[in-house]
């Protein structure tokens, strides 16, 4: 596909799907700022790369500075910014009568602020180039209500409907400056976005939750981190505002 060459900012790659979308996207010869709040998962995934243009910008993509240098670094280092993945987040389950003002706004910040961020700063040099695509991190959770071992993740979902909203808005509005937004909504994924201690209890976890989807497993993120490869290369050309649902069918049901 026509992305070799290009430069890719993504977000949160220390684990899981940014992780497995930053070493795609480095195989098919993209050029990579990277970033992670934590600095020693990301010299991780940098470490994976054999040969490719990478650098790595550790920090928080809630605050405005850490979205800022992201931006200016891929400006500095490759000239451009022609692909923005709004990767990283984090899960959040619990009832609405124990989630507390702090959890409201640390997951909204993780999940959708970051994304409001990164877009703000890189848009303005997508449109002193005239061309660029970004891809949000949907999910499932943007479109249904769901439990986890009868807690709600309310708060998840309304970050993943958020980011598709963010989406849809921005696609209209700078689609007419050559800017393509799409977002990715994954079914159930096996990362490090659950935390559960025990490998016997994690494996069953993972299980349980791959029956709920027709195809009657979890993805591997790799599998999201092909649909994320065509979605910024310029075989997804004439998409923009779409949310590509990669879930094993778990919406059909
Ligand atoms: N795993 C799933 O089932 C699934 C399904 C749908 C959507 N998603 C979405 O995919 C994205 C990646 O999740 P994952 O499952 O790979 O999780 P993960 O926990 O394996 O990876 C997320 C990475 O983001 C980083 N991160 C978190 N907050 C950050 C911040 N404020 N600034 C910079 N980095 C930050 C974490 O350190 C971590 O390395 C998330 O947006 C998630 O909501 C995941």
């Amino acid at each position: 596909m026509s992305i070799k060459g290009k430069v890719a900012i993504v977000t949160g790659c220390g684990s899981g799907i940014g992780q497995a979308t930053a070493l795609r996207l480095a195989k098919d010869g993209v050029r990579l700022v990277l970033n992670d709040i934590d600095s020693q998962a990301l010299a991780g995934t940098v470490a994976l790369f054999q040969g490719a243009e990478a650098s790595q910008v550790p920090g928080d993509v809630a605050q405005e500075s850490t979205a800022k240098s992201l931006v200016e670094e891929a400006c500095r280092r490759f000239g451009r910014v022609d692909i923005l993945v709004n990767n990283a987040g984090v899960h959040h389950i619990g009832d609405i009568d124990e989630t507390s003002l702090e959890d409201w706004n640390r997951v909204i910040s993780a999940n959708l602020t970051s994304m409001f961020l990164c877009s703000k700063h890189a848009i303005p040099q997508m449109l002193r180039q005239g061309s660029g695509t970004i891809v949000n991190l949907a999910s499932i959770s943007s479109f249904v209500g769901q439990e986890m071992n009868g807690k709600s993740t309310f708060l998840y979902n309304v970050t993943k409907a958020g980011a598709l909203q963010l989406t849809r808005s921005l696609a209209s509005r700078y689609a007419p400056d050559g800017i393509r937004i799409n977002c990715v909504c994954p079914g159930a994924t096996r990362t490090n976005a659950i935390h559960i201690e025990d490998p016997v209890e994690l494996d069953n976890f993972w299980k349980a939750v791959g029956e709920a989807h027709p195809l009657g497993r979890v993805a591997d993120p790799r599998e999201i981190a092909s649909v994320i490869a065509f979605l910024v290369s310029d075989e997804a050309s004439f998409m923009t505002g779409s949310a590509v649902v990669a879930d094993g069918g778990y919406l059909v049901r």
